[in-house]
């Protein structure tokens, strides 16, 4: 039906006959002749209709917005007062020939070019209209692409493309599971993947030695910008690899993907060891953009008078760390810092002592501060000499247990990034290596940081003596703050894995029930591996500049992991409930 995209034609289109498809983006009138933009996947072309083709300058007349039209015309150069630089076929338009409408439209719900306007919720409900936005398309285009190179990247290398069920068993990655009932096994539930670990793992014991799949994953989780229930890994193993060959190859696949798809060169990833990052970034996920570091000032504390400080100073879960803003003192009003100690109160903390650094050289006289009349003469200039504070400088303190000072001390330094703009640059790549194998929840109970099929980085014995302190053999790759991705070397003796799940409760014959399978499997020549999977949709997030990864899934779910188009999930017929043997309960009185 078409000879042309609208948005790629050009000068050197000048005096060809095309024929084009798409819709209108605007229709003007200017004085008897009338002037159509035409859009379709690859942008917009003017198309311009004068009376001497009486009939289809009717036709014309009569075309609205969104209407589809096949239209035949004449490139020609426009002239030089209406060129227009911001179009990308703004030196060309097409003196419309004949003219033919395809189909009409309603007047849409929003104006594409004023989405911004409308909630987010209308454009999810009309997303197919909200994808025909040239950024929309754009964002599906890019995405198109970056699976091509990384599933190129991967098939080049020998990685076997294989897909593993969506009908399955809990798979536990730390969220809780979407549930499917069985018709046929009453009473029973598929789980839905919340990646393809086990099955992966199983691959490389059939002998696939390398395999790869671009996988949807499920996860009944609180949603965020960054989440979705239902997401997309690329995911990655590897036999007979060790970790250093897996990072490498991992690297090599983004450093390439980066140089073909944006032309930037990410350069080599240093690697940082997990208790560094916690250390001087309180997040697993620094965004090494952003050149603040926190500073632990504990051992100064002890003695002061100042309980709030004195408190965590004491406690061995304690912690009190220092953030320097230099230059902060001009760059932050009283306003901002009230802002600021908000903000950190969504994580916990309880206040946000500041000081401002006045006369660096005069510690009785030069300080302004809440705080500072609590701290001795000497211990203020311990701290000036340790945050190597100058004149000018602001500097914010954290104290309570070490997660929450972490957790708020971490995002300010990220949110300080971004207000103040103080980026180095613009892709900040690295490795989180040397993560512990567990950490301690709430109820003193043990948790997998990984998932538990993480090799650590000991012997079943030192795993057993000391497990709180053990490392595993994983690594992230984390990219301007978003964990881009993750894996490990994988346990691959049975008795390590059953020593592993012991240590999570998970015991005798409730380890037979949940991974009967995998212990049976890994007594049956399983070979060392490992691997690792990306999440996709951040990825091409960040690689488009987005905000969100609902700006580069074509249909997304809206926070409450809703999707307003289809109006799922929804109510089903009784018949269908009978037949599944589950009757729902009325919800009780409140
Ligand atoms: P993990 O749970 O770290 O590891 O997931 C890997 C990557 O998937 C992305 N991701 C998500 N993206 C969008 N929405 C979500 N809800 C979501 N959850 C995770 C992240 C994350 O880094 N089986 C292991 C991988 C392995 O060990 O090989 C796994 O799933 O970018
Ligand atoms: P207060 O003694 O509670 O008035 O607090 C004095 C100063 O210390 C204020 O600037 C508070 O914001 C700050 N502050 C209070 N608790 C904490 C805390 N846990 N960590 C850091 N600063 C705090």
């Amino acid at each position: 039906m078409r000879t042309d995209y609208c948005g790629v034609l050009n000068t050197s289109d000048i005096d060809r006959e095309v024929t084009l498809c798409g819709w209108v983006d605007r229709r003007r009138d200017h004085g008897g002749v009338i002037f159509i933009d035409l859009r379709d996947r690859e942008g917009i072309v003017q198309v311009v209709f004068d009376p001497d083709s009486a009939e289809h300058f009717t036709l014309a007349d009569k075309v609205r917005g969104e209407y589809v039209l096949q239209v035949k015309g004449r490139v020609r150069a426009r002239t030089p007062e209406t060129v227009n630089p911001e179009m990308a076929t703004g030196e060309i338009e097409v003196y419309g020939l004949e003219l033919d409408i395809l189909n009409r439209a309603e007047t849409p719900p929003f104006q594409l070019d004023e989405h911004i306007q409308v909630g987010e919720d209308v454009r999810l409900k009309y997303r197919y209209l909200d994808l025909r936005r040239p950024e929309m398309l754009n964002n599906l285009k890019l995405r198109s692409d970056i699976t091509a190179v990384l599933r190129r990247f991967l098939v080049e290398r020998g990685f076997m493309e294989v897909e593993t069920p969506i009908l399955t068993r809990a798979t536990p990655e730390g969220a809780r599971d979407y549930l499917v009932p069985s018709r046929t096994h009453e009473g029973k539930f598929f789980a839905l993947p919340q990646s393809p670990q086990l099955f992966k793992q199983l691959l490389m014991i059939s002998g696939v030695d390398r395999y790869f799949q671009i996988a949807k994953c499920f996860r009944d989780e609180d949603l965020r910008a960054d989440r979705q229930p239902e997401f997309t890994q690329v995911d990655v193993e590897f036999s007979f690899a060790t970790e250093e060959e897996i990072i490498a190859t991992n690297e090599e696949m983004i450093r390439q993907l980066f140089r073909e798809v944006l032309d930037v060169d990410l350069g080599q990833f240093p690697r940082m060891p997990h208790a560094q990052a916690i250390d001087k970034y309180g997040s697993d996920k620094p965004d090494l953009r952003i050149p603040l570091e926190l500073v632990e000032v504990g051992d100064m504390m002890t003695d002061v008078e100042f309980k709030v400080f004195s408190g965590p100073a004491k406690d061995p879960k304690g912690r009190i760390a220092a953030l320097k803003v230099p230059g902060g003192n001009d760059k932050l009003s009283r306003k901002q810092i009230d802002d600021y100690t908000k903000f950190v109160g969504i994580y916990g903390a309880k206040g946000l002592a500041y000081i401002k650094v006045n006369n660096r050289a005069d510690v009785e006289e030069g300080l302004q501060s809440p705080i500072v009349k609590f701290l001795p003469a000497e211990v203020r200039r311990q701290l000036l000499d340790r945050l190597q504070a100058e004149d000018g400088d602001l500097i914010f303190f954290g104290a309570d247990k070490a997660g929450v000072v972490n957790e708020a001390l971490g995002a300010l330094r990220c949110k300080l990034g971004k207000d103040l703009d103080l980026y180095t640059c613009d892709w900040a790549p690295l490795w989180i290596v040397d993560f512990p194998m567990f950490e301690e929840t709430d109820d003193g109970s043990l948790t997998p940081l990984h998932h538990p099929f993480t090799r650590p980085a000991c012997t079943v014995e030192e795993l057993q003596s000391n497990p709180e302190g053990a490392l595993s053999l994983a690594y992230d790759m984390v990219l301007n703050g978003t964990e881009l991705g993750g894996g490990s070397l994988r346990i691959h003796d049975a008795q390590m894995q059953r020593v592993v799940l012991k240590i999570l409760g998970i015991d005798g014959q409730q380890a037979a029930d949940k991974f009967g399978f995998l212990l049976d499997a890994l007594q049956y020549g399983c070979p060392p591996h490992g691997g690792l999977a990306f999440g996709l949709d951040r990825l091409v997030m960040l690689m488009v500049g987005g905000e969100s990864i609902r700006d580069v899934i074509a249909f997304p779910k809206t926070q409450t992991a809703h999707c307003v188009l289809t109006e799922a999930p929804s109510r089903v017929d009784n018949k269908q409930l009978r037949e599944l043997n589950i009757r729902l309960r009325e919800k009780p009185q409140q």
